[in-house]
Protein backbone atom coordinates (compact mmCIF):
# COMPACT_ATOMS: atom_id res chain seq x y z
CA UNK A 1 0.00 0.00 0.00
CA UNK A 2 1.14 3.71 -0.83
CA UNK A 3 2.15 5.88 2.34
CA UNK A 4 -0.21 9.01 2.69
CA UNK A 5 3.33 10.80 3.04
CA UNK A 6 4.12 12.50 -0.24
CA UNK A 7 7.84 12.13 0.96
CA UNK A 8 7.51 8.50 0.34
CA UNK A 9 6.19 8.66 -3.19
CA UNK A 10 9.15 9.65 -4.98
CA UNK A 11 11.92 12.57 -5.17
CA UNK A 12 10.58 16.10 -4.86
CA UNK A 13 11.66 16.99 -8.05
CA UNK A 14 9.64 14.23 -9.74
CA UNK A 15 6.90 14.13 -6.99
CA UNK A 16 5.90 18.26 -8.06
CA UNK A 17 5.77 17.75 -11.71
CA UNK A 18 4.02 20.36 -13.51
CA UNK A 19 0.70 18.21 -12.96
CA UNK A 20 0.85 17.90 -9.14
CA UNK A 21 2.40 21.62 -8.65
CA UNK A 22 -0.58 23.21 -10.51
CA UNK A 23 -3.16 20.78 -8.55
CA UNK A 24 -0.88 22.04 -5.43
CA UNK A 25 -1.39 25.76 -6.64
CA UNK A 26 -5.01 25.53 -7.33
CA UNK A 27 -6.34 24.06 -4.35
CA UNK A 28 -8.08 26.70 -1.87
CA UNK A 29 -7.97 24.67 1.51
CA UNK A 30 -4.13 24.20 0.52
CA UNK A 31 -3.67 27.63 -0.25
CA UNK A 32 -5.50 28.91 3.47
CA UNK A 33 -3.50 25.97 5.04
CA UNK A 34 -0.01 26.95 4.15
CA UNK A 35 -0.69 30.76 4.39
CA UNK A 36 -1.79 30.32 7.73
CA UNK A 37 1.39 27.89 8.84
CA UNK A 38 3.54 30.78 7.33
CA UNK A 39 2.08 33.49 8.94
CA UNK A 40 2.71 31.65 12.11
CA UNK A 41 6.61 30.76 11.10
CA UNK A 42 6.60 34.62 10.35
CA UNK A 43 5.39 35.91 14.04
CA UNK A 44 7.76 33.25 15.48
CA UNK A 45 10.48 34.98 14.01
CA UNK A 46 10.33 37.82 16.00
CA UNK A 47 11.09 40.33 13.72
CA UNK A 48 11.59 44.43 13.95
CA UNK A 49 8.49 45.89 14.33
CA UNK A 50 7.48 48.12 11.44
CA UNK A 51 10.36 47.64 9.33
CA UNK A 52 10.83 45.30 6.22
CA UNK A 53 13.29 42.45 6.64
CA UNK A 54 15.06 40.10 3.78
CA UNK A 55 13.97 36.55 4.87
CA UNK A 56 14.67 33.54 2.55
CA UNK A 57 11.84 30.82 2.23
CA UNK A 58 13.42 27.17 1.86
CA UNK A 59 11.27 24.73 -0.14
CA UNK A 60 8.99 27.91 -1.58
CA UNK A 61 7.44 25.85 -3.79
CA UNK A 62 5.14 27.76 -6.15
CA UNK A 63 4.98 30.88 -3.52
CA UNK A 64 2.19 30.12 -1.37
CA UNK A 65 4.46 30.75 2.17
CA UNK A 66 6.33 33.75 0.15
CA UNK A 67 3.01 35.57 -0.39
CA UNK A 68 2.24 35.22 3.80
CA UNK A 69 5.86 37.16 3.65
CA UNK A 70 4.82 39.87 0.95
CA UNK A 71 1.51 40.36 2.66
CA UNK A 72 3.88 41.29 5.90
CA UNK A 73 5.47 43.73 4.13
CA UNK A 74 8.96 41.52 3.99
CA UNK A 75 11.57 40.83 1.08
CA UNK A 76 12.40 37.06 0.16
CA UNK A 77 13.74 34.97 -1.89
CA UNK A 78 12.77 31.36 -2.34
CA UNK A 79 14.60 28.27 -2.91
CA UNK A 80 13.06 25.05 -4.58
CA UNK A 81 14.06 21.62 -5.86
CA UNK A 82 10.91 21.61 -8.39
CA UNK A 83 11.25 23.33 -11.73
CA UNK A 84 7.73 22.96 -12.21
CA UNK A 85 6.65 24.84 -8.77
CA UNK A 86 9.24 27.68 -9.43
CA UNK A 87 7.49 28.00 -12.87
CA UNK A 88 4.01 28.57 -11.29
CA UNK A 89 5.63 30.59 -8.95
CA UNK A 90 6.74 32.68 -11.99
CA UNK A 91 3.80 32.82 -13.70
CA UNK A 92 1.87 34.10 -10.57
CA UNK A 93 4.11 36.72 -10.68
CA UNK A 94 5.62 36.82 -6.73
CA UNK A 95 7.53 38.70 -5.21
CA UNK A 96 10.56 36.84 -4.56
CA UNK A 97 13.43 35.87 -6.02
CA UNK A 98 13.56 32.21 -7.18
CA UNK A 99 16.28 30.05 -6.89
CA UNK A 100 16.39 26.60 -8.03
CA UNK A 101 18.42 24.37 -6.17
CA UNK A 102 18.38 21.01 -3.67
CA UNK A 103 18.65 22.31 0.11
CA UNK A 104 20.27 19.39 1.01
CA UNK A 105 23.50 20.48 -1.05
CA UNK A 106 23.78 23.07 1.31
CA UNK A 107 23.00 27.21 0.60
CA UNK A 108 25.49 29.25 -1.43
CA UNK A 109 24.69 33.12 -0.37
CA UNK A 110 27.15 35.09 1.18
CA UNK A 111 27.14 35.00 5.14
CA UNK A 112 25.00 37.18 6.74
CA UNK A 113 22.61 37.79 3.99
CA UNK A 114 19.20 37.14 5.78
CA UNK A 115 17.44 38.50 8.72
CA UNK A 116 15.26 35.46 9.39
CA UNK A 117 14.53 32.07 7.22
CA UNK A 118 11.05 30.54 7.24
CA UNK A 119 10.48 26.96 5.56
CA UNK A 120 6.85 25.50 5.16
CA UNK A 121 6.06 21.98 5.13
CA UNK A 122 9.56 20.97 3.18
CA UNK A 123 12.22 20.18 6.40
CA UNK A 124 10.80 16.36 6.23
CA UNK A 125 11.87 15.60 2.66
CA UNK A 126 15.26 15.54 3.79
CA UNK A 127 14.86 12.79 6.03
CA UNK A 128 14.77 10.46 3.02
CA UNK A 129 17.42 9.31 0.78
CA UNK A 130 16.21 9.57 -2.88
CA UNK A 131 19.94 8.29 -4.60
CA UNK A 132 22.56 5.98 -3.62
CA UNK A 133 24.37 8.86 -2.44
CA UNK A 134 22.12 10.52 -0.05
CA UNK A 135 22.75 10.15 3.65
CA UNK A 136 19.99 12.12 5.50
CA UNK A 137 22.03 12.88 8.48
CA UNK A 138 24.87 14.56 6.41
CA UNK A 139 22.82 16.58 4.07
CA UNK A 140 21.19 17.85 6.98
CA UNK A 141 24.19 18.94 8.00
CA UNK A 142 25.39 20.54 5.68
CA UNK A 143 21.91 22.18 5.17
CA UNK A 144 22.00 23.63 8.57
CA UNK A 145 25.71 24.69 8.82
CA UNK A 146 25.44 26.86 5.40
CA UNK A 147 22.39 28.05 6.53
CA UNK A 148 23.81 29.00 9.93
CA UNK A 149 26.71 31.04 7.72
CA UNK A 150 24.30 32.84 5.57
CA UNK A 151 21.96 34.43 8.59
CA UNK A 152 22.20 37.23 9.96
CA UNK A 153 23.83 37.00 14.43
CA UNK A 154 20.36 37.08 16.20
CA UNK A 155 18.43 36.28 13.02
CA UNK A 156 15.68 33.34 14.00
CA UNK A 157 14.90 30.31 11.34
CA UNK A 158 11.41 28.60 11.74
CA UNK A 159 10.13 25.54 10.28
CA UNK A 160 7.11 24.12 10.08
CA UNK A 161 7.88 20.38 9.14
CA UNK A 162 5.79 17.20 9.55
CA UNK A 163 8.41 14.46 11.39
CA UNK A 164 7.10 11.05 10.96
CA UNK A 165 8.36 9.95 14.12
CA UNK A 166 10.37 10.71 17.38
CA UNK A 167 13.28 9.82 15.71
CA UNK A 168 13.13 11.92 12.78
CA UNK A 169 12.40 14.65 14.99
CA UNK A 170 15.62 13.83 17.07
CA UNK A 171 18.00 13.35 14.12
CA UNK A 172 16.59 16.97 12.69
CA UNK A 173 17.10 19.06 15.79
CA UNK A 174 20.32 17.40 16.79
CA UNK A 175 21.65 18.16 13.23
CA UNK A 176 20.60 21.78 13.94
CA UNK A 177 22.42 22.30 17.05
CA UNK A 178 25.77 20.23 15.77
CA UNK A 179 25.56 23.61 12.99
CA UNK A 180 25.61 25.67 15.65
CA UNK A 181 21.77 26.89 16.46
CA UNK A 182 20.29 27.14 19.58
CA UNK A 183 16.45 26.23 20.02
CA UNK A 184 14.07 23.25 19.95
CA UNK A 185 10.39 22.44 18.77
CA UNK A 186 7.19 24.59 18.97
CA UNK A 187 4.24 22.23 19.23
CA UNK A 188 1.11 24.38 18.30
CA UNK A 189 -2.52 22.82 19.33
CA UNK A 190 -0.39 19.48 20.53
CA UNK A 191 -3.87 18.09 21.92
CA UNK A 192 -5.84 18.32 18.99
CA UNK A 193 -5.42 15.71 16.04
CA UNK A 194 -6.34 17.90 12.94
CA UNK A 195 -4.64 21.39 14.21
CA UNK A 196 -1.52 20.63 15.74
CA UNK A 197 1.57 21.74 14.14
CA UNK A 198 5.18 21.79 14.74
CA UNK A 199 7.72 24.37 14.07
CA UNK A 200 11.18 24.17 14.41
CA UNK A 201 12.56 27.53 16.06
CA UNK A 202 15.86 28.02 15.66
CA UNK A 203 18.13 31.04 16.75
CA UNK A 204 21.73 31.45 15.07
CA UNK A 205 24.17 33.40 17.66
CA UNK A 206 21.93 34.63 20.50
CA UNK A 207 19.40 32.36 22.15
CA UNK A 208 15.97 33.77 23.65
CA UNK A 209 13.22 32.65 25.52
CA UNK A 210 11.64 29.46 23.46
CA UNK A 211 8.21 30.99 22.31
CA UNK A 212 5.31 28.71 23.68
CA UNK A 213 2.56 26.75 21.16
CA UNK A 214 -0.50 27.52 20.58
CA UNK A 215 -3.03 26.10 22.44
CA UNK A 216 -1.11 25.15 25.84
CA UNK A 217 -0.99 24.93 28.98
CA UNK A 218 1.40 27.45 29.04
CA UNK A 219 0.55 29.74 26.77
CA UNK A 220 -2.93 30.19 28.48
CA UNK A 221 -0.96 30.93 32.04
CA UNK A 222 0.92 33.60 29.42
CA UNK A 223 -2.32 35.05 28.66
CA UNK A 224 -3.25 35.49 32.07
CA UNK A 225 -6.45 37.39 32.10
CA UNK A 226 -6.65 38.51 28.87
CA UNK A 227 -9.80 37.59 27.32
CA UNK A 228 -8.93 35.48 24.22
CA UNK A 229 -10.77 36.10 20.81
CA UNK A 230 -10.18 34.59 17.52
CA UNK A 231 -10.33 38.05 16.02
CA UNK A 232 -7.79 38.66 18.25
CA UNK A 233 -5.25 35.86 17.15
CA UNK A 234 -5.10 36.81 13.41
CA UNK A 235 -2.23 38.42 12.47
CA UNK A 236 -1.81 41.32 10.16
CA UNK A 237 -3.38 39.88 7.08
CA UNK A 238 -5.22 42.00 4.69
CA UNK A 239 -8.62 42.35 6.46
CA UNK A 240 -7.67 42.96 9.39
CA UNK A 241 -9.97 45.13 11.58
CA UNK A 242 -7.23 47.98 13.14
CA UNK A 243 -7.39 48.47 16.56
CA UNK A 244 -6.49 52.35 17.48
CA UNK A 245 -2.88 52.61 18.40
CA UNK A 246 -2.37 52.88 21.84
CA UNK A 247 -5.43 51.51 22.87
CA UNK A 248 -6.07 49.03 25.53
CA UNK A 249 -6.76 46.62 22.92
CA UNK A 250 -3.47 47.32 20.94
CA UNK A 251 -1.84 47.34 24.15
CA UNK A 252 -3.27 43.64 24.85
CA UNK A 253 -2.50 42.53 21.47
CA UNK A 254 0.96 43.69 21.91
CA UNK A 255 1.42 42.04 25.23
CA UNK A 256 -0.06 38.51 24.06
CA UNK A 257 1.90 39.06 20.47
CA UNK A 258 5.43 39.70 22.37
CA UNK A 259 4.36 36.33 25.24
CA UNK A 260 3.86 34.32 21.57
CA UNK A 261 6.73 35.19 20.38
CA UNK A 262 8.77 34.41 23.51
CA UNK A 263 10.06 37.85 23.83
CA UNK A 264 11.39 38.09 27.67
CA UNK A 265 9.75 39.07 30.18
CA UNK A 266 6.04 40.92 29.38
CA UNK A 267 4.22 42.41 32.20
CA UNK A 268 1.12 40.77 33.13
CA UNK A 269 -2.22 42.50 32.50
CA UNK A 270 -4.33 44.49 34.94
CA UNK A 271 -7.17 46.40 35.46
CA UNK A 272 -4.58 49.55 34.93
CA UNK A 273 -3.51 47.99 31.26
CA UNK A 274 -4.16 51.34 28.77
CA UNK A 275 -5.48 53.28 31.30
CA UNK A 276 -4.73 56.73 30.02
CA UNK A 277 -2.66 58.71 32.58
CA UNK A 278 -3.37 62.09 34.22
CA UNK A 279 -0.62 64.97 33.30
CA UNK A 280 1.32 65.28 36.54
CA UNK A 281 1.18 69.00 36.20
C1 LIG B 1 4.49 21.02 0.40
S1 LIG B 1 5.50 21.99 -0.65
C2 LIG B 1 5.48 23.54 0.23
C3 LIG B 1 5.75 24.71 -0.68
C4 LIG B 1 5.60 26.07 -0.03
N1 LIG B 1 6.50 26.23 1.10
C5 LIG B 1 4.17 26.30 0.42
O1 LIG B 1 3.97 26.59 1.61
O2 LIG B 1 3.26 26.20 -0.40
C6 LIG B 1 7.13 21.39 -0.27
C7 LIG B 1 8.19 21.98 -1.17
O3 LIG B 1 9.49 21.57 -0.70
C8 LIG B 1 10.31 21.40 -1.83
N2 LIG B 1 11.48 20.56 -1.50
C9 LIG B 1 11.48 19.28 -1.08
N3 LIG B 1 12.72 18.84 -0.93
C10 LIG B 1 13.54 19.85 -1.27
C11 LIG B 1 14.95 20.00 -1.33
N4 LIG B 1 15.77 18.98 -1.05
N5 LIG B 1 15.46 21.21 -1.68
C12 LIG B 1 14.63 22.24 -2.00
N6 LIG B 1 13.29 22.15 -1.97
C13 LIG B 1 12.75 20.97 -1.62
C14 LIG B 1 9.37 20.75 -2.84
O4 LIG B 1 9.86 20.82 -4.15
C15 LIG B 1 8.09 21.52 -2.62
O5 LIG B 1 7.98 22.62 -3.48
Amino acid sequence: MLSGRPEHRGPPELFYNDQEARKYTCNSRMIEIQMQMASRAIELLNLPEGQPSFILDVGCGSGLSGEALTEEGHYWAGIDISESMLNIAVEREVEGDLFLSDMGNGMFFKPGTFDGVISVSALQWLCNADKKSHNPAKRLYQFFSTLFASMIRGARAVFQFYPENPAQMELITGQALRAGFAGGVVVDYPNSTKAKKYFLCLFCGEAGAMPKGLGTEEEEEARNTVQYTDARRRHTRKGKERVPMKSRQWILEKKERRRRQGRGETRPDTKYTGRKRRPIF
